[in-house]
């Protein structure tokens, strides 16, 4: 017998048809608020409530909306009940202005993206240029799902020199971004036989939605000044895998402390688990040599994820995985299921690295986005002296404490009345973990001439009383 509910609040209704109870009405309410059913921000009906119109346990509830707050779908508070998450329905990245929305922000300060004005047009053309002359004919058949040969040997000694990864072009897979690398990682990970993955507790919310959608279950795993509480992952029942961030956590931006990362190699060892190294921005570092990957400690249990998302720009939509021998099948056997970046972009990449040019891209940008870096840091301390700036070590983003008294959202309503585009650090919160209100500064995305007025902007949001 189907048992439904029907809240006339939140208009929802669900079906359970027996079976597997918790699951299947988790399933239900991430359905619900993925098809806009449950919009963000409304209230669950109290865990009795529920139970008792679905005539199921209420504790049967109570862990279905535990782990829903987990997975960033819902948030709740104690005493004040469970709603629906703001950005919960986003699994996509950080979204950008429609150009039909009314006054598109001139000034974007949002996380995620490089300054997409200083993509390395000349030489990405002329790399292009020698790629499509040296091709094979063979070239533009149906590709190997691996991705080009000549792209993952490039990659592959790229790696090992730049980023200190054990690899080799054999166990490297090219794929559209590290989004698409995570969706490759999670189905072959199911087909291991994992079922539940921890994230750290602020992360990227479209990567904990994008194991969901592979039918893992995500579970927050708590961030501190340290990185990731990789110690605490023994205690969190059935998690065969992490995905974390280790040289620059993100959104915070600590770097996972050494012992940590043994830590973690020492659970993935002690427990047959393994680590998704995401490297998003591994090669920005300010203060400091770059901090190689963890992978090389375990090639045999961590799996390293890179992307040229933030060292050239998304829109080429290229990522690299590499992978431990005893999940290469099963991770071919997923990449086989999809696609991946176009043969000539392939080819030019491998190019461009071959060339040095890549080196030489990154050395440039990293000294422009540094001196960003410094603008913006010395402009805030100027400004607020009292502010706590989190992260400014690497990366493209720094997280920055709002005054007391001055919300998130006040910050964000502030930005936009100034045309500065804002985003909270409440965006990426997937777990219960609870931080001060602050902003998530993206210094990439303003293109160099607009940098001074875009930090100018921010720094009257902040101020203002
Ligand atoms: C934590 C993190 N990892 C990886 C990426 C890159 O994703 P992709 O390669 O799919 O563009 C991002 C992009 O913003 C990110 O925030």
């Amino acid at each position: 017998m189907p048992r439904a509910w029907a809240n006339s609040g939140v208009n929802l209704h669900v079906e359970l048809s027996g079976g597997r109870r918790r699951v299947e009405l988790e399933t239900a309410l991430r359905e619900a608020v993925r098809s806009g059913r449950l919009p963000a921000g409304s209230r669950l009906p109290p865990t009795r409530a529920l139970a008792a119109d679905l005539d199921v346990a209420r504790n049967t509830v109570a862990a279905a909306y535990a782990q829903l707050v987990a997975e960033g779908w819902f948030e709740a508070r104690q005493g004040a009940g469970t709603w629906v998450a703001r950005r919960a329905a986003a699994a996509a990245p950080t979204p950008r202005p429609l150009s039909g929305d009314p006054r598109p922000p001139r000034y974007d300060l949002r996380p995620g993206s490089p300054d997409l004005a200083a993509f390395p047009r000349a030489d990405w053309l002329r790399a292009t240029q020698r790629a499509l002359r040296s091709a094979a004919a063979e070239a533009f058949g149906y590709p190997d799902p691996r991705g080009r040969n000549e792209l993952r040997a490039a990659l592959a000694g790229y790696l090992a020199r730049a980023r200190g990864v054990d690899a080799t072009a054999e166990r490297v897979i090219i794929c559209s971004g590290f989004a698409q690398a995570l969706a490759i990682v999670a189905g072959a990970l199911r087909a291991h036989g994992t079922s539940r993955v921890a994230i750290e507790s602020f992360a990227h919310p479209g990567h904990a939605a994008a194991l969901t959608a592979s039918g893992l279950t995500a579970v927050a795993l708590g961030v501190d000044d340290d990185g990731a509480r990789v110690d605490d992952i023994d205690e969190i029942d059935g998690v065969g895998a992490a995905l974390i961030t280790p040289a620059h956590q993100f959104p915070l931006g600590p770097t996972l402390a050494p012992q940590r990362r043994l830590a973690a190699i020492e659970w993935a060892r002690g427990s047959g688990g393994f680590i998704i190294e995401d490297d998003y921005d591994g090669e920005f570092r300010y203060d400091r040599q770059p901090i190689g990957a963890m992978q090389a400690l375990a090639p045999e249990r961590v799996v390293y994820a890179g992307t040229a998302s933030k060292s050239l720009a998304p829109g080429l939509r290229l990522g690299w995985l590499v992978v431990p021998p005893s999940l290469a099948e099963a991770a071919l056997e997923a990449k086989r299921l999809t696609d991946g970046p176009s043969t000539l972009d392939q080819l030019t990449m491998a190019e461009f690295i071959g060339a040095g040019t890549y080196d030489r891209h990154i050395r440039r940008a990293r000294l422009v986005y540094r001196r960003r870096r410094d603008r913006l840091v010395r402009a805030l301390e100027h400004r607020r002296p009292d502010a706590r700036i989190g992260g400014a070590a690497a990366g493209m983003h720094v997280v920055v404490e709002l005054p007391r008294r001055m919300s998130e959202k006040d910050a964000v309503a502030r930005g936009l009345e100034r045309g500065v585009a804002l985003e909270g650090l409440g965006e990426y919160r997937l777990g219960e973990q609870r931080r001060s209100q602050a902003l998530v500064i993206g210094y990439g995305t303003p293109a160099e001439h607009a940098f001074s007025t875009a930090v100018a902007r921010l720094c009257a949001v902040l101020s203002a009383d």
